[in-house]
Order: C-alpha cells, then structure tokens, then sequence
C-alpha cells in the first residue's frame, strides 16, 4: 500500500492530544503516515475545541484556510472532528461544503472505515453520535512515542458536574471511567517498551474515577501505578475541589512516585459566583481542602483556573477572587475571560460583564499572579531539587551564564521547568540522558522557568551503564 500523508492540527487541551493520537493509529491501517506539512497532506484532519469562543473561532479559521488548498489539491480530505465538531455536527458541511467528514468525540473509533467509505465513494460523513463505552484500545505499540520520556494516559472522559459556564458535558458525554486493568497495562507497556518515565493520568475530574463504574477508586488505582516497576513518576489533571478526598490528600504523603503538585481549579473566590457556576463548594471548604493538602504534603505546588466576568459578577465578587489567589499563593494560575457557550446555563444568565471590564480585570489578575510566581520561583534559589531530564532546553549555555556546553530542560516534580548545564566535575562520569534524575541547584528565577547547574558527582540514572538509548 503506498504512503498517504495525513496532517492533524490539534486545538485545545491534553485529551486532544490524546485523542489526536488515537486518530493517528485509526489512519494506519489505511497506510496514511503523518505529515508537518499541510500543503503535502492527502487528508487533513483538525482535532477542534470548544472551551471558549476564541477556540471554536481558531477552529473555524484554520479550516477556512483550508478552502484555497482544496481548489488546488481536488482529492485531498478535509476532515473535521473534536469538541465543535460534537457541538456543530452538520452546521459544519452547510457552512464549509468542502469539508468531507465532521466525526465527534466519540466517533474516533469508527474513524477508519469513515475515511474508508469517503475515499471509495467520494461521498460526505456526519458522525456524531455519543458512545456509552469508553475506547479500551490505549496506547498501541505502533504510535508509541520514541523520545520523549512523559506520556498523557486518558482514565476517563465526560464529565456529569455541569459546571454552568462549561460546554464539556454537551460535547464529551457523561463520566465513564476505563478499566483499572486495561490503564496498568498500557502504562506498564509505555515504561518497558518506550522508556516513558513519568505519565500524567488524564480526566475531566480523575477525583471521581471508579465511583460510577464501580471500578476501583482513584487513590487505589494511584497505588497500583505507583507499583509499576522502572515507571518514575504519576501526574494527574484535573481535580475537581468537591471530589478532593482525605485519601487522595493522603496519597501525597504515602506514595513516593506522586509527584507533588496538585491543578485544583477554584474558579472564583466569591461564594455568590460559586454558587451560580454550580461548583457546588465555597471558597471555605477550598481553602480548608488547600490546608489539609499542605499539611500532608508542604512542599506541594497548587495551580488553578479562573474565570473572570462570569455573568453578574460585581466588583466586590472579583474583589473576593483575588484575596482568595494572595491567601492561596498558587505556584500558577490559568486565567480567563468568561466567554458564552453554547447549552451552557450561564449564557441566559443576566448582568454580562462588558468585555473591557474583563480584560482590566483579567490583566490586573494576571499581574498579582506573576509577582506571586516570581517569589516562589526566588525562594528556591541556592536549593538542589530533583529534576527528570526532558530533553535540550532552547537555549545554549553560551547564552545563559557564560559557559560553554549544552543547556539541558526538564521538571521539578513540583511540575517547575528547570533549564540547566552540566557542572562539569570530572566526577560526574556518566553523560547526562533524557529520562535521568538529576540534582540540580538553582542558581537563577524567572517568572516561567529556573535556571540552574547539576550538583554532585552522583544522578540517579534509569538506564544500565554505557546505555544511551534515551539520549536526546
Ligand atoms: N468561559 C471561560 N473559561 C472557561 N472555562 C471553561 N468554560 C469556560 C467559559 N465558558 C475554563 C475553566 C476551566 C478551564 C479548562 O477553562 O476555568 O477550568
Ligand atoms: Fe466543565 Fe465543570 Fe465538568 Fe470541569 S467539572 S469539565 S468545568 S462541567
């Protein structure tokens, strides 16, 4: 069979990503391999987003431009799927008659003989109907990552808290949680045949894993990864804060691969705010949960979301949020414009915030959250920390400090990027690979990053001596 090419433009958060994987191996058995180019694709597919409206129209427009490229290339395939796709369905052929298929979030399965079907007869698909089982397929040999050494693992999808700003429910079904078993064994298969070391488990809210599908809980299922032999460390996103149990807090201080680092979106400081975005806690029961967190874990970095503008929010409202960010001190934050959507609640709701407010307030948000950034950054200053080597930073040590040498990248396990250089002690025997542990002693703290040299003569190093297979 001989080489298509299919080029895929992933929008939106890690589950694309995932999902855009996934959409890689469907296409194998048709003998398509990826392209970076779009102009040398025969199919192309965009993996869309529907969180904000900023997303949808990034979506729209990359496919608008994709209009002149079909005139050129007749035969090419313009497919469409992710979150707007689920959410626009056939909208999106009236719209783009040039578009050939639009598949949902739970079509990705069928993916393969949709594209089969199109490149027989020529014709146009519409797949949007949802799935009431989730994908066991996981991570297949073949679409394996080569180099890198930290993996995304999809535990679950949808989500059932209807957040009422959020369009997720609409376009990701309800909650449903994969097997325990089928999660251990791909990320069992991703550490001894890949050489992946780190993996984040991924879900709209990982906190309820198993509870409705009667599967194990999730600090169990945390306990059972933490077992795996040769694997590193376990990352998790995104924590609802109701869902925050004692015994997912505990976790932290009982399992040594858990990396300490908590994303626990609060949303808004105002109780008022809460209770309209149906977040169903208050700002005292999430400060309660930060404590408890601390407690077990002190050393733990919390990051969060935070929407600004949501419909009737007043000043003292916004006011509320931004106490609530200086008492926290988040390690970072992830800030938005509240922007409508479609289905979702708040859409009907009165009193929107003008966009010009949103933006002031926004920017003042983001401008309190750096310069709390930037002191926990300072604080680590003069300390060693444990860091897993990612690859090259894009920096050269020339640049950084006057030294000579390569300047490598990678994270704390409080989820900080560290770019460093080797200190260059003729102790240090062995050379440095992706996928080893490194103490690193920061000498220098940006706002975004650490900078800082190797200490010692010793790293814990994963693979056997004189092996450089993981090399970057
Ligand atoms: N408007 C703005 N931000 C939103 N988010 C979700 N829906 C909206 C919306 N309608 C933000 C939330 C969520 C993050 C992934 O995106 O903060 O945690
Ligand atoms: Fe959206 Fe709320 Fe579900 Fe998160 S928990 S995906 S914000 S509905």
């Amino acid at each position: 069979m001989s080489a298509k090419k299919v080029y895929v433009q992933t929008i939106g958060c890690q589950m694309n990503v995932v999902d855009s994987e996934l959409i890689l191996g469907r296409l194998r058995p048709l003998g398509y391999m990826p392209t970076d180019s779009v102009e040398a694709a025969d199919l192309v597919i965009v993996n869309t987003c529907a969180i904000r409206k900023k997303a949808e129209q990034k979506a729209f427009s990359f496919i608008g431009r994709l209009f002149r490229l079909k005139q050129k290339k007749q035969n090419m395939i313009i497919g469409v799927g992710g979150c707007v796709a689920q959410q626009e369905g056939r909208k999106i052929m009236q719209r783009m008659p040039y578009v050939d298929l639009v598949f949902g979030t739970s079509a990705v399965d069928r993916l393969t003989a949709a594209v089969a079907r199109i490149e027989a007869d020529h014709c146009r698909i519409v797949d949007v109907a949802m799935a009431d089982a989730i994908d066991e397929i996981g991570t297949a040999p073949e679409k394996m990552p080569s180099s890198s050494v930290s993996k995304f693992v999809t535990i679950m999808r949808g989500c059932d808290n209807y957040c009422t700003y959020c369009v997720v429910p609409f376009v990701r079904g309800r909650e449903i949680s994969r097997n325990p078993r089928h999660i251990i064994q791909e990320i069992e298969m991703l550490v001894q045949k890949a050489g992946i070391r780190e993996v984040t488990l991924l879900g709209q809210n990982v906190n309820s894993y198993g509870t409705k599908d009667g599967h194990c809980a999730f600090p169990n299922l945390l306990e059972r990864i933490n077992d795996i032999e040769g694997l590193k460390r376990i990352r998790f996103t995104t924590s609802h804060p109701k869902d925050l149990s004692n015994r997912l807090m505990e976790a932290y201080g009982r399992l040594e691969k858990l990396c300490h680092h908590i994303h626990l979106p609060v949303q808004s400081g105002s109780n008022t705010v809460l209770k309209r975005m149906n977040r169903k806690y208050t700002r005292e029961i999430y400060l309660d949960k930060v404590n408890r967190l601390r407690e077990m874990c002190p050393d733990i970095a919390i990051t969060s979301d935070i929407i600004v503008g949501f419909p009737g929010e007043t000043p003292r409202d916004y006011e509320e949020t931004l106490s609530l960010v200086r008492t926290v001190a988040f390690d970072s934050l992830f800030a938005f414009k509240y922007s409508d959507r479609p289905n979702a609640a708040a859409g009907r709701f009165p009193n929107k915030v003008a966009k010009a407010e949103k933006n002031r307030r926004l920017q003042e948000l983001l401008d309190i959250q750096s310069a709390i950034t930037l002191r926990i950054h300072q604080r680590l200053q003069n300390k060693t920390v444990t860091v897993l080597v990612e690859g090259f930073s894009k920096k050269q040590a020339e640049e950084s400090d006057g030294c000579s040498g390569v300047e490598w990248s990678g994270r704390t396990s409080a989820n900080k990027i560290v770019n460093f250089v080797q200190n260059e002690s003729p102790m240090q025997s062995l050379p440095l690979s992706v996928g080893d542990m490194v103490q690193v002693r920061i000498e220098k703290a940006g706002p975004h990053s650490l900078w800082g040299r190797t200490v010692g003569s010793c790293f814990e190093c994963s693979r056997p001596k004189g092996d450089n297979s993981y090399a970057a």
